[in-house]
């Protein structure tokens, strides 16, 4: 039997209550809500459903994890094995699913681009697809499909604002803020809205409207996933240090960042990255990272996209542990020795030098640094990351130079990275260190 969703979707085998469970997590996933893991009990209590299996099967894509995926085995077995009365959205679905899981993220976007070609409405698939292409840098392929998305849900303000933020890692940020604000018209509590327009300001060296804007946002971000708060706080530290403002940003560290959810990628990453970000704009706060590494540790021994590794890597090297830096890297080229085709551009020709740059730069080896960086920082977006997460590996680029005494290139390298955006005191900063 088939009922339809609220996004007007059919789905197989479903009671009224199943699609009361799938509308629910679709509605959590896409605000950013706290209730996106109640779709596990319901998928244990509604085994016929396949598309409620396969939404169960998606949390575990946001382990960023392929071990940690596994979980989602008994879900994909259970949707894979009602799909004969499916219908042939259900089947991509799965399929898409079961890539992605396994690491395959283009064979999984290749499947969501299908859906939301031909069912724009679903919107789990975009939601879905929106990982991925986080996980890819495939910035241009995310807009195309963000456009469509919103096209076919111009009600939805998370559709919108995941439509503003595709605009944004293209660089297209008046539009991106522009349709940001229509999202927060529609719904103020737009999380993913407010974040698109973190980014915005950032991009655009708007500090001071950008520091005052998630201020006063910040009070809202509580009522969602410790995520939302991690995120957005972190994208306000970003800010901050643009001003070289330490102190707010380690109250923020400590306060809304790190320690809640510590086994989360997500939060791992929030916290490395601001913590990297605070030592390039000249500041410390060393005592942090020994109480990362043993969560690095494990992170940096997967494979699942290199922007990981690097980052990994990075908090393992800055605490001294040299041996297990070396076999990891070690084993990252065994890795990257192994792809073929795209993936082999991915790893090897991007990932590996990624990650022997960040370490090299860890360990203040700063010609080494810059000189492995450099040739790989217009292919860096492969690497997965956000625009705004990926600036540790152009700015320590720039440090790199600052540090290594090339007033030169260093003075190059920052104008170019200034482009004649307004200059801020932490561009001030390293130019006065030439
Ligand atoms: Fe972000």
């Amino acid at each position: 039997m088939k009922k339809v969703n609220e996004r007007g979707i059919e789905v197989t085998n479903a009671s009224d209550e199943a699609i009361g469970a799938l509308d629910d997590y679709v509605r959590e996933l896409l605000s950013l809500g706290n209730g996106a893991d109640a779709i596990i009990a319901a998928a244990d209590a509604m085994p016929e459903c396949p598309t409620l299996q396969a939404a169960a099967a998606s949390t575990f894509l946001y382990t960023q994890s392929l071990a940690q995926a596994r979980g989602a085995a008994p879900y994909l077995a259970r949707a894979e094995a009602r799909l004969d009365d499916a219908t042939e959205r259900e089947r991509i679905l799965v399929a898409s699913l079961r890539a992605g899981l396994a690491g395959d993220f283009e064979r999984a976007l290749a499947g969501y681009e299908q859906i939301v070609d031909r069912w724009p409405r679903d919107t789990l698939a975009a939601k879905l697809a929106e990982l991925h292409f986080f996980e890819t840098g495939a910035a241009d392929r995310q807009l195309r499909l963000m456009s469509k998305a919103a096209d076919a849900n111009p009600d939805v303000s998370h559709v919108l604002a995941m439509h503003a933020f595709a605009l944004e890692l293209n660089q297209r940020r008046a539009e991106a803020e522009r349709l940001a604000n229509a999202a927060l018209k529609i719904d103020p509590l737009t999380m993913w809205a407010q974040h698109c327009l973190a980014h915005v300001w950032s991009g655009d060296s708007r500090v001071d409207e950008g520091i005052a804007a998630m201020r006063k946002f910040a009070p809202t971000w509580k009522q969602f996933s410790h995520y939302t708060v991690a995120h957005n706080s972190f994208h306000l530290g970003a800010l901050l240090l643009d001003n070289r403002d330490f102190d707010p940003v380690r109250a923020l560290y400590r306060e809304s960042i790190w320690g809640f959810e510590p086994n989360a990628v997500v939060e791992q990453t929030d916290a490395i990255l601001l913590l990297w970000y605070v030592e390039l704009a000249g500041g410390r706060l060393d005592g942090e990272w020994r109480v990362i590494a043993s969560h690095a540790r494990r992170r940096a021994h997967e494979h699942v996209f290199p922007f990981l590794n690097a980052i990994f890597l990075y908090s393992l090297a800055r605490t001294g542990e040299r041996a297990t830096v070396a076999a990891e890297v070690a084993r990252l080229k065994d890795h990257a020795d192994k792809q073929a085709g795209g993936q082999k551009k991915v790893w090897k020709e991007v990932g590996v030098p990624l990650a022997e740059g960040s370490v090299a730069f860890a360990y203040g080896e700063y010609d080494r640094a810059a000189a492995t960086l450099a040739p790989i920082l217009p292919e860096v977006a492969c690497a997965g990351g956000s625009d705004e997460q990926r600036g540790v590996f152009v700015q320590s680029h720039l440090v790199s130079l600052v540090k290594g005494g090339h007033r030169k290139r260093a003075r190059k390298a920052i104008e170019d990275y200034i482009a004649g955006r307004p200059v801020t005191p932490l561009e001030r900063y390293w130019l006065a260190g030439i």
